[in-house]
């Protein structure tokens, strides 16, 4: 054995002690970086859908053939996010032939919110943004921007309570 390497101390060298010291160092923080974003990415897709509870927003028999504006909060779980109290929402209910429809008022051109015979368009939703029309079903109206129906929320009825819920896209459309 030479004498340099007899006088060497056992255990680390001052070399390997710094490659530790700054791969551990690096590791870390850009494990602060990545596991937040990798979570974004990912957890949604562990979780089930989105859960809606449906809402109450009234007694059945005060919706008729005219579209009746109704605001309520939705309790919407989202992946791992879930608002406080709700989120806002708003529909048009109306009766058509019996059946109950609740309309979004959330136009499908570019989501401003219509509104029943807004604008002086008699008979019609009518969205201020860009001159969007849908007729009273919420069908859109060839010729104007939105190129689809007006979303639907889900609805029920139970004890003469008008139950509201998740929305669903119509599809389709003039
Ligand atoms: S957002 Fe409604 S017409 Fe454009």
């Amino acid at each position: 054995m030479s004498e340099k390497e007899s006088q060497r101390k056992p255990g680390m060298s001052r070399r390997r002690f710094l490659t530790y010291t700054i791969a551990s160092t690096g590791g870390f923080l850009a494990s602060g970086v990545l596991y937040p974003m990798i979570r974004f990415a990912v957890d949604p897709l562990l979780q089930k859908g989105t859960e809606t509870e449906f809402e109450d927003v009234g007694p059945v028999e005060e919706f008729g053939k005219e579209p009746k504006k109704v605001e309520f909060f939705i309790k919407r779980k989202d992946g791992w996010y879930q608002k406080e109290g709700g989120e806002k929402a708003t529909a048009w209910v109306l009766k058509i032939g019996g059946e109950i429809l609740a309309l979004s008022p959330i136009c499908k051109h570019l989501g401003c919110t219509v509104k029943w015979e807004g604008g002086g368009f008699q008979n019609q939703f009518y969205c201020p943004c860009h001159g969007g029309l849908y007729t009273k079903d919420g069908i859109n109206v060839p010729g104007t921007p939105p190129n689809a129906p007006l979303d639907t929320y889900e609805t029920k009825v139970e004890g003469g309570r008008l139950l509201l819920g998740p929305i669903k896209q119509r599809g389709g459309g003039a």
